[in-house]
């Protein structure tokens, strides 16, 4: 087999068969394919697409490339949730507490902020202490003992991922629906649960701009993991707008902790509660209107904060952020606003430029070790169909002495448009 007729067979249209998809995968993670082969047959596979099947067979060989966890010793049906990506997006935080005050076991490995969006390890490192880098035997020992663990991807969980995310990171073929399927289900596949909620994320700051692209990436999720004799839902969620409130990774804590307490924006929480009530059906809570009642339940109740507390608690984390976050979190104290520049209604938001300038702040990474800052971000006043006035301000900035805050503010500036006219389709 030699790489060259590979790349030429998917350039040309061809299905790959398992062992060439195989040879492929493995030679690039053990360095014998160069960067130049693989991402050639990246844009190939961007061009020509993969069926079902090659899907299916990428999938499984990248799940097998690195640890495959067994999630046996920790009891109950393990459901896991992922989001495909979005700018605010800091459901986990409420969603994984919430579930698991209903007795199923959360035993989740979460990613770091990715190009525009935001991630939950980078978020949950904003409280003092809080650990995310846990052995497995701490991972199962605090899941069976408080029902809950949430920690960052051991170095070993789907390797292949890792390497072909940052060359497709660098060749402009992040966003193909095979490509994308692929690696968010090996890893979900090598994480051990037995059933998955998929948030996918459909709008201007997702990796999916149109509900048509969405919905194949959905299909293509579930697919996979019926291909693997798991059971998955998938959830078309909007992302034409921030999610919530706030966005950056101490003030999403801050949100996540209000909303755990009964003060949650409404789109928010009721995506929250989605997302939360599938969880549960898919551990056979019962069915899905008697789940989200118990959802809410645990919401208004207060059990799903305490549970939040038991997963501080258990990583190390300050207990007092639950009482008191607005003193514990890092939050900068230098705030400057970004102002409309006319009277009229907030009619489109690219946000995925939101997501960039927060970026700017120093909320994310422009290259993989680059340190974030936790406490800067983005309060959103403003939101699709809001009614805005000159020098009224749309956005609170967050920012430090490093934030570059004039790109930035041209980034709100083109990201935001205002027009004269209440906009149609808003709401
Ligand atoms: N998230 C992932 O993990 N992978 C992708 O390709 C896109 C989003």
């Amino acid at each position: 087999m030699r790489p060259y007729d590979i790349i030429l067979k998917k350039r040309n249209g061809g299905k790959l068969s398992k062992e060439e998809i195989e040879y492929m995968i493995m030679g690039y993670v053990n360095g014998e394919i160069p960067d130049y082969q693989m991402a050639a047959l990246l844009m190939a596979i961007y061009f020509k697409h993969m069926d079902d099947s090659e899907r299916a067979i990428l999938t499984e060989i990248m799940a097998h490339s690195g640890d495959v966890i067994d999630l046996s010793p920790i009891k109950g049906k393990k459901v896991d949730k992922h989001s495909t990506g979005g700018v605010g997006d800091k459901t986990t935080l409420v969603v994984a507490p919430l579930v698991a005050s209903l007795g199923i076991p959360v035993a989740k490995m979460s990613g770091r902020a990715l190009g525009h969006t935001g991630g939950t390890i980078d978020k949950l490192e904003s409280i003092p202490g809080f650990k995310t880098s846990l052995s497995l035997k701490k991972f199962f020992e605090n899941v069976n003992k408080y029902g809950i663990a949430i920690a960052g991807q051991t170095a070993n969980l789907a390797p292949a991922d890792k390497k072909i995310y940052a060359l497709r990171d660098a060749t402009a073929t992040v966003d193909e629906i095979s490509l994308i399927a692929a690696s968010i289900m090996s890893k979900k596949l090598a994480g051990g649960a037995d059933a998955f909620v998929l948030d996918v994320k459909v709008g201007s700051g997702a990796f999916m701009k149109t509900l048509e692209d969405a919905k194949t990436l959905a299909q293509a999720m579930v697919g996979i993991a019926k291909a693997h004799s798991k059971e998955a839902v998938a959830v078309l969620t909007n992302m034409d707008e921030p999610l919530g409130i706030f966005v950056g990774n101490s003030l999403e804590v801050l949100e996540a902790i209000n909303t755990l307490k009964g003060n949650g924006e409404q789109k928010f929480v009721e995506l929250c509660i989605t997302l939360a009530s599938w969880m549960c059906y898919l551990a056979g809570l019962g069915d899905i209107d008697k789940c989200k009642n118990m959802v809410e339940d645990s919401l208004y109740s207060g059990k799903a904060l305490e549970k939040f507390k038991d997963l501080v608690v258990a990583q190390g984390g300050n207990p007092e952020v639950v009482d008191n976050p607005e003193n514990i979190l890092p939050i900068s104290n230098q705030i400057i606003h970004f102002k409309s520049n006319k009277d009229g209604y907030i009619s489109k938001i690219d946000t995925e430029k939101v997501g960039i300038a927060c970026n700017y702040l120093g909320a994310g990474r422009t290259k993989k070790e680059d340190k974030i800052d936790h406490s800067v971000g983005f309060k959103i006043l403003k939101k699709l169909g809001d009614r805005v006035n000159k020098d009224e301000p749309i956005v609170e900035m967050y920012v430090n002495e490093k934030s570059n805050i004039e790109y930035a503010l041209k980034l709100l500036n083109e990201a935001y448009q205002i027009s004269d006219d209440i906009p149609k389709n808003t709401q």
